[in-house]
């Protein structure tokens, strides 16, 4: 029974690993011996300096990095035969964790095309990456999806509603598949952080205080902690359907 929680040599698709989140999943899954294909979207400095930090540390490990827009269903589609022709398999642990989210609050001040946009890269990127993992998931019996989901699914968040919608679509869809796919031993959850620092999305170190003042647990959380969560989720099969706040005891 070991087995089934058993990464070590699985391999795993990690969205957004140049970002903060992502790289902090990509090295606690690399630490247990999982194989990985890593994407970026234009920070080719970060996802250079990850691999080559993963590769020096594990040496075994298979690492590709792929340039993709998940905006666009073509370009995931190209990831996925470079995906194919690399690792000679379809990924074992999908970890949909890229997102993007533009701060506008006022529903007046969201074009249509920032919504469109958003719901692409969060949403419909989660759908289509699904779509490329689960025939292969299914064929071994064995699969592990988390999503990276937002507090804005949970209370509204500070982003705007476009942001929200996103990530709360993320969630909606993340319980369906888990009832569909558990058949097959594919385990779907999310996780939804908020007030994550050392990240792009939270990037300002001079904003800390402020922030953290209005966090109960008094501080940001950290890369390492969604990563914790992620970590958890993979390696605990009989946990599906689940979303996990984690957000420092905000609502
Ligand atoms: N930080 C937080 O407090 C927080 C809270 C709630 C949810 N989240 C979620 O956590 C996830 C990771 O964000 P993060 O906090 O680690 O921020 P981050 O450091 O800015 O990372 C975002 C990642 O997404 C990638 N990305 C953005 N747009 C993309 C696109 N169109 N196609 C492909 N990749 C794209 C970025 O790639 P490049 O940098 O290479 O362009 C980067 O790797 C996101 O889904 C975000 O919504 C974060």
């Amino acid at each position: 029974m070991a087995q089934l929680n058993d990464i070590r040599g699985r391999l795993a698709l990690i969205t957004g690993a140049s970002g903060g989140i992502g790289s902090a999943c990509a090295h606690q899954l690399a630490a247990k011996e999982v194989h990985l294909a890593l994407t970026y979207s234009s920070n080719i400095s970060a996802i250079t300096a990850l691999r080559e930090d993963i590769q020096a540390k594990y040496p075994a490990l298979r690492v590709s990095i792929h340039q993709v827009d998940v905006g666009s269903a073509d370009q995931i589609e190209a990831m996925f035969v470079q995906i194919d022709q690399q690792h000679g398999q379809r990924p074992d642990i999908l970890v949909s964790n890229a997102g993007y989210g533009k701060r506008i609050q006022n529903v007046w001040d969201i074009p249509l095309e920032e919504f469109d946009y958003t719901l692409n890269v969060n949403l419909r990127a989660s759908f289509i990456l699904v779509k490329g993992v689960a025939e292969h998931m299914k064929s071994q019996r064995w699969g592990r999806i988390v999503f990276m989901s937002s507090i804005a699914a949970y209370g509204g968040g500070i982003n705007g509603c476009h942001y929200a919608a996103s990530k709360a679509g993320m969630t909606g869809m993340m319980k369906n598949l888990a009832t569909r796919l558990s058949e097959f031993n594919i385990s779907v959850n999310d996780v939804a952080p908020a007030m994550i620092g050392e990240t792009g999305m939270i990037p300002n170190a001079e904003a800390i205080p402020e922030v953290a003042a209005s966090i109960p647990i008094g501080r940001l959380g950290l890369p390492e902690e969604v990563a914790n969560a992620v970590t958890m989720l993979v390696t605990t099969g009989y946990m599906t359907g689940q979303s996990l706040l984690l957000a420092g005891g905000l609502k």
